[in-house]
């Protein structure tokens, strides 16, 4: 899957490519953390090919790896967020609402098969309107003789 333009991470360029896993460890579908350093990656097989991004939410860092992936979309297992990894879009915003990437702000949301929730503090409300998603962003990847490779900054 190509990275959309002027999503790729930071430090990958002219980075050698190095072997971490075979492609016929992650079938179609499948998602896995894989770690380096104090790095935290993201390895999803989608329906349009492999992508490596960080394993953290563009919103507050939880694991994309052990929340779901459906096609292309990957879900995150806090607060509802939904990212296409195909192009670095949110597809559904967080339930708690703030910042698009480019800074609109969105409403907290309740969603409709969930408890209600008490409401939070001042502070809580001030902390959530001002965290802003963020884009994903890629690190290049191939696969060479069945082998998932990927370019890792230093
Ligand atoms: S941490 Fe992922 S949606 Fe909030």
């Amino acid at each position: 899957m190509p990275i959309p333009e002027g999503l790729t991470a930071a430090g990958t360029r002219d980075r050698p490519f190095t072997p971490i896993w075979p492609v016929d460890d992650l079938p179609r579908g499948a998602m896995r953390r894989f770690t380096h350093g104090d790095l935290d990656l993201l390895v999803a097989h989608t329906e349009s090919g492999l992508c490596v991004s960080d394993d953290r939410c563009p919103h507050m860092a939880a694991p994309l790896s052990i929340g779901s992936l459906d096609g292309c979309v990957v879900a995150c297992p806090l607060h509802r967020g939904r990212f296409d990894l195909e192009t670095g879009e949110t597809i559904q915003f967080p339930t708690t609402g703030g910042l698009d990437a480019d800074g609109r702000y969105h409403p907290p949301w309740t969603p409709m098969d969930g408890p209600p929730k008490a409401e939070p503090t001042d502070l809580k409300t001030q902390a959530r309107a001002l965290t802003r998603v963020r884009r994903l962003r890629y690190y290049p990847v191939r696969i060479v003789g069945g082998m998932i490779e990927v370019q890792l900054p230093d």
